[in-house]
């Protein structure tokens, strides 16, 4: 069969390389792509955007491709599988309506309440002087999230009243997220573990894949500004058994009969963000796809062939199916270009990829790459996603330091506690 992948980052590198290990693939085509593909032979790049959709839907179909998995948020949300739906064409991943738990938090916040899937209390605005009267009403801390797709910016923790009324005049009157920000919420804060759960489902059935972390802040000890994440590790002692049970039934269950009782199919990855606070398990906020660095350490450890889940969950026969697990534990550290998430320096070559590539156990994921001169430069905030294997997670961390510490860059930055509070633990 012919796969296709959507996107270019870390995500869609582990995906490739996942999918390149099934035997009933012979060829994928990864749209944009990254430099990464010129170590696979069934690897082919193409260079349409991840957010054109009808481009996209066009190769799939001169193509002939049998299954498109797609990476970014940003496709789904624009009606990706609905046009590769309206062309019988297979695609992993959902629907413009579905996706609207990830695009529209206020879309998504109005499911949770109308379905009883326990998360923060909140209260939706459209105007900024209702927002700001309601907001000094509110204790605090409390948190102020736009509706739309911020680029991971639009929720603001805010301490004080007059962060909350910047964080509203910001949002609201100055439109720093244009359209993103005609709605509001505003939000209890919530406090415990954070973990990430993943579920592959066809809108009937689901799984879990495997529970884990990954590491907001830029800096040790999480400190700094929030990126699209510095490192994750799985499987993670935060999601125990019996938090995995409360999280199935209360959460993953209950918004699965939620979207049947109203009529929309969801087939493809439900990534639920948790806060794990001291009442249970409590929603943050749903994405409509694979994490990402959280694939990087998923999809390592599924023993299964990735093309024949997706396949199932296309066919809606997801229950046919059943996922094996490494009991290994995976950690991924973010190689990232300094001075991100703020502005970085591009094209500095990258030293040591070949030697950290030949370790054992040890994928170096390719984020924010390129090609110049025939060496690989950066070219992003995140530049790698250097992933280790171990029997435990100590293993896998210290081998993973090992790999990060033999490849160099100008002004790189990586984390140094990734999986830290794990080991503490
Ligand atoms: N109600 C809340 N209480 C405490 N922290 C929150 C709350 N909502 C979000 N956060 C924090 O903000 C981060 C980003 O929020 P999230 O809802 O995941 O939005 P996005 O990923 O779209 O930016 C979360 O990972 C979490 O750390
Ligand atoms: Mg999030």
């Amino acid at each position: 069969m012919k796969a296709m992948v959507i996107g270019g980052g870390g995500r869609e590198h582990t995906l490739v390389w996942k999918l390149a290990q099934s035997p009933s693939v012979e060829k994928i085509i990864w749209t944009p792509g990254n430099p990464a593909a010129q170590m696979g032979a069934k690897v082919e790049c193409r260079a349409v955007k991840a957010d054109d959709v009808r481009g996209l839907a066009d190769l799939a179909e001169k193509e002939k491709v049998d299954l498109t998995v797609v990476g970014p948020e940003k496709p789904l949300v624009l009606g990706l599988s609905d046009e590769f739906q309206k062309r019988k064409l297979t695609v992993f991943g959902p629907t413009r309506q579905a996706a609207q738990l990830e695009g529209s938090k206020v879309f998504a916040k109005k499911f949770f309440f109308k379905h009883g899937v326990p998360t923060g209390r909140a209260g939706i605005f459209s105007d900024l002087p209702s927002a700001l009267a309601h907001a000094r009403q509110q204790p605090l801390p409390l948190v102020v999230k736009a509706d739309g797709l911020a680029a991971g910016k639009g929720v603001i923790i805010c301490q004080t009243a007059a962060e909350a009324e910047k964080a509203l005049r910001e949002i609201m009157e100055q439109k720093v997220f244009g359209g993103a920000g005609s709605q509001v919420l505003i939000e209890e804060c919530l406090s415990g573990v954070e973990v990430s759960v993943h579920v592959v489902t066809d809108g009937g059935s689901y799984h879990v894949l495997a529970g884990a972390q990954d590491h907001k802040r830029v800096f040790d000890r999480d400190e700094g500004p929030n990126t699209g994440g510095m490192g994750a590790y799985s499987p993670t002692p935060f999601f125990t058994p019996e938090i995995e049970k409360i999280t199935r039934e209360q959460i993953i269950e209950r918004t699965l009969k939620g979207l049947k009782a109203e009529g929309i199919p969801f087939c493809g990855v439900l990534y639920a963000g948790l806060m794990l606070t001291k009442d249970g398990p409590k929603i943050l906020e749903y994405n409509c796809r694979f994490g990402d660095p959280e694939t990087q350490v998923i999809l390592p450890r599924l023993k299964n062939d990735l093309a024949e889940v997706c396949l199932a969950a296309c066919r809606g026969k997801l229950s046919e199916v059943k996922l094996d697990w490494e009991p290994a534990s995976t950690v991924c550290v973010i190689m990232a270009a300094g001075g991100y998430p703020g502005s970085y320096a591009q094209g500095d070559v990258i030293a040591g990829l070949e030697e950290a590539g030949r370790m054992q156990n040890v994928w170096v994921f390719h984020a924010g790459t390129a090609m110049k001169d025939e060496k690989v430069v950066t070219a992003g905030g995140r530049v790698l996603g250097v992933t280790a294997q171990g029997s435990d997670l100590r293993e896998a961390v210290d081998r993973a330091y090992r790999a990060v510490d033999t490849i160099r860059f100008k002004g790189c930055h990586a984390r140094r506690d990734i999986a830290g509070k794990a080991l503490a633990r």
